[in-house]
């Protein structure tokens, strides 16, 4: 079978590579030997490197399947399957598809590789609107096994089965887009990520701080800036334009214009949104930026267009997450991520956005809307644009949530600050084994509700206890049974500091993986102040992170998450309000390791604790030698009445 491939520049090369490299005999037309010639040197120059790492037996045999000529009627009529890579301008494709129609065999499929013209217009040219499709490939087609195969007006079932048939002999994957929207499916999903992007440099960021957000956080192989670069401002630019002609609803950001003209046109001009050495350098990118700017700024856009494809029949739900994994290197789909951020928080950030701006594009789809309203809002309820596995328990003041692949335990006594009282012990140590016996389950996240991740022992328990008794009694059937379950944990725990986490409740995170705090968190381990001590900073805490400890522990300063975070208390420090997000970030992160490896990760990492194990008991056999105390009695009361506390040392 015979392809013929016009247009040799950017994709047209590429895209002659790929199907010669399938065992078609290819004909590559361009306009002049001299493109032709160079076009030829490129493929050459990657088969080479193909052949190099072994990917291809020979470089020759592939090469002398491509013949060139500018004659494209002569070329035409030798075709058996006509892919149009020529450059993206309506009278160009127009004049090509003309000759095309008049010299292709009336059977032959007339593909276009355009991005933004639409096919039925390309279509309307010729005789046989049937046989013309979109096949849409990406740069560079020889690494992105993805094409788009998009539907005209006209196009015929026959015709796209004979183009997926063909998609699939080449080696691409592909996606169907329904229908003949500007921009078809991946460009325009992009664009929304894209101008969010601009938009934010407009506001002041910088370019490394946005793409540090898309590289380490959503986990992008390029930086959306970068990408934008790599593909040239102009064209990004010229798309942009095209499709806003055509309808999409978008307002180009004034800086791609200036940067046009400016002659700020990326990688290929040396400058962008970077600075670049060399045609192939790449922008250094630190991972220190990752939490300044929230993703939902970049991520709420995109699924609301990806809702709206969804919506309309352009594309299915698993098209649209195919397209964004193979076409652009997304580690999930857009909908699987809107899912695991929460569509609460989607529409939130789009009506925010909506209101920031005035602009109606911000508008939250119906669909999403519809969700909202059905208390679709993925991972957290169950459903979203996909079923997941969910499970709810109110264990007394503890909420135990399964979402999916993770659970999330919820310390429930806002009113109380989440103050530790028999019931919340209780009630974590069950969620806990839950949660450790549930195989679903590979992460466990913590939080509390309200102001307070949790204030520590609740002193009106506390001073309820009169004899040595009350206290050791407590300690072991209440304190100390949770206690040794997180030590004996086998499944990786993440804590979302939320608040205030005092006394045991700021020590309870030293048996936790990773602490994440909010920048409002605060820690401290004050209980020295009302006459008592805490048991495991003093121990285990100054074994696992440093004497330093225990300065916090005798003078009972509040610490902010930062001083947390230098002493190694706290792992992040993040911005209220993405709190959440991190730690669903991480937990899908540490869900992807193999379930044994984390399992023994954690083994091994208790038996470092295991070490502080004999440290631990003498703490907390000093708390419970001075509950009878009467200092003891005196610190409760005092801090009971709000008073200074009077110490006898008795
Ligand atoms: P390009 O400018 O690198 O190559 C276009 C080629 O078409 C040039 O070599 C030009 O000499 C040739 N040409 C112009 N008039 C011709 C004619 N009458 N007959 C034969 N050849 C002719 O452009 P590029 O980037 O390869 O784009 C080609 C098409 O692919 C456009 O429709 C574009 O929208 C689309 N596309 C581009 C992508 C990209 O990232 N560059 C990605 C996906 C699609």
């Amino acid at each position: 079978m015979r392809v013929l491939v016009v247009g040799a520049g950017t994709m047209g090369h590429g895209i002659a590579q790929i199907c010669a490299m399938a065992g078609y005999d290819v004909v590559l037309v361009d306009i002049s030997d001299e493109i032709l010639k160079n076009a030829l040197k490129k493929i050459e120059w990657s088969l080479g490197k193909l052949a190099e790492k072994g990917r291809i037996e020979s470089l020759k045999s592939v090469l002398t399947k491509i013949k060139t000529t500018t004659n494209l009627s002569e070329a035409a009529k030798e075709a058996d399957f006509v892919i149009e890579a020529v450059v993206e301008k309506t009278d160009v494709k127009r004049e090509v598809f003309r000759v095309l129609d008049e010299n292709c065999r009336e059977e032959v499929i007339l593909a276009t590789n355009t991005s933004t013209i639409p096919i039925t217009d390309i279509a309307s040219d010729t005789s046989r609107a049937e046989k013309v499709i979109g096949l849409h490939f990406f740069n560079p087609p020889t690494l992105i096994k993805l094409v788009e195969i998009v539907k005209g007006e006209k196009t015929s079932n026959e015709t796209l089965e004979k183009t997926i048939e063909f998609a699939k002999s080449i080696g691409m994957d592909y996606v169907v887009v329904e229908k003949d929207v500007p921009g078809f499916l991946v460009n325009r999903i992009n664009l929304r990520v894209f101008v969010e992007a601009i938009r934010m440099i407009e506001e002041g960021y910088k370019a490394e701080e946005i793409d540090s957000v898309a590289r380490y956080r959503l986990g992008l192989p390029m930086g959306i800036l970068e990408v934008v670069d790599f593909s040239g401002v102009d064209v990004v630019h010229n798309v942009l334009s095209e499709v806003t002609r055509r309808g999409f609803n978008v307002k180009p950001p004034k800086l791609v214009e200036e940067m046009v003209k400016d002659g700020r046109l990326g990688m290929k001009s040396g400058r962008g949104f970077y600075e670049y050495k060399g045609m192939y350098g790449r922008a250094k990118i630190p991972k220190k930026f990752a939490y300044k700017i929230n993703p939902l700024r970049l991520v709420a856009p995109a699924v609301n267009e990806a809702a709206w494809l969804l919506r309309n029949g352009v594309a299915s739900r698993e098209s649209i997450d195919k397209a964004m994994t193979l076409g652009m290197g997304y580690p999930r789909g857009i909908l699987e991520i809107a899912d695991d951020y929460g569509i609460d928080r989607i529409v939130e950030t789009l009506d925010r956005r909506r209101e920031e701006t005035g602009l109606k594009e911000y508008e939250a789809d119906e669909l999403l809307r519809e969700m909202l309203k059905e208390n679709k809002l993925g991972k957290k309820t169950g459903e979203g644009f996909y079923k997941w596995m969910y499970e709810r328990m109110d264990i007394g003041s503890v909420i135990y949530e399964k979402r999916h692949n993770y659970a999330l335990i919820t310390m429930n006594r806002a009113d109380k600050l989440n103050a530790l009282n028999e019931e919340m012990w209780a009630g974590l140590k069950k969620a806990f084994l839950k949660a450790k016996e549930d195989e679903d389950v590979r992460v466990v996240v913590i939080t509390g509700k309200g102001r307070a991740f949790c204030a520590g022992d609740d002193i009106a328990v506390m001073s309820s206890w009169k004899k040595f008794a009350d206290g050791k009694d407590f300690f072991e059937k209440v304190a100390m049974p949770l206690i040794e379950t997180l030590s004996s944990y086998t499944k990786p725990i993440i804590s979302l500091v939320n608040g205030y986490a005092f006394g045991g409740g700021m020590e309870l995170n030293l048996f936790f993986d990773v602490v994440i705090a909010s920048e409002e968190a605060s820690f401290s381990v004050p209980e020295g102040l009302i006459g008592a001590m805490p048991p495991i900073a003093s121990t285990l805490g100054v074994g696992m992170v440093g004497r330093k400890l225990a300065v916090y522990c005798l003078t009972g300063d509040v610490m902010d998450a930062e001083e947390a975070k230098n002493l190694g208390i706290v792992d992040i420090v993040v911005p209220h309000d993405q709190l959440e997000l991190v730690g669903i970030e991480y937990a899908e992160k540490i869900s992807k390791l193999a379930p044994r490896s984390s399992k023994a990760i954690k083994e091994s990492v208790n038996s470092v604790r295991q070490v502080f194990a004999a440290a631990l008991k003498v703490g907390v056999k000093e708390l419970i030698e001075l509950i009878p105390t009467e200092d003891f009695k005196e610190g409760m009361n005092a801090f009971i009445q709000k008073r200074k506390a009077r110490w006898k040392g008795e």
